[in-house]
């Protein structure tokens, strides 16, 4: 019953200000209650080098020396979540970048007001695949069955 490897895998950071104010274990909870199976997760610090090949697309903008300090100002819990369609579920469930937009019922349009947004969440499966090799090791990373899986899937979406 180990449906690993047919799904696809996604990065969530849980940033500096969801760290400090203590809403880990609601977007944790979030995706368990989603049906997602949780992977991967531990606390870091990104320092300058991990963040630069991060946000490697950004480096260049305005924000990026504000977004640079504000990554460092805390560790932040890096996620690794696994289903169906992962990717574009969680960029669902995390809601769009700027919080002050983000529709009720999202991480960030509940628990944020701006740019100060909760959450990193890999934007595609090609970015997915890349964050997690760039946050976790193989044996990081947790191959396991979840039973659950038989009551969020019907039969024909597990194949
Ligand atoms: S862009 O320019 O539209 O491509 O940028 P965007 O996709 O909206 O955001 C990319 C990441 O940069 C963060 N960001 C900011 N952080 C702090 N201050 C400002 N002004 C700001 N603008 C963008 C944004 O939250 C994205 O971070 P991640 O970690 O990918 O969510």
């Amino acid at each position: 019953m180990n449906f690993t490897g047919i799904y696809e895998k996604t990065i969530l950071i849980v940033k500096p200000d969801g760290v400090q104010r203590g809403l880990v274990g609601e977007v944790v909870k979030r995706l368990e209650m989603k049906g997602m199976k949780v992977v991967g997760l531990k606390m870091m610090y990104l320092n300058e080098e991990k963040l630069r090949e991060h946000y490697a697309h950004h480096v260049e903008k305005p924000f990026y020396p504000g977004l640079e300090k504000f990554m460092k100002s805390s560790p932040v819990v890096v996620i690794c979540a696994e289903g169906k369609n992962a990717v574009s579920a969680v960029r669902l469930i995390a809601g769009v970048t700027d919080a002050g937009k983000a529709d009720a019922g999202t991480i960030r349009g509940d628990l944020a007001m701006g740019m100060c947004n909760v959450v990193h969440c890999s934007d595609s499966v090609e970015t997915a695949v890349a964050e997690v090799k760039r946050f976790f090791d193989e044996a990081e990373i947790f191959d396991y069955s979840k039973t659950e899986y038989l009551h969020v899937y019907m039969e024909d979406e597990r194949a």
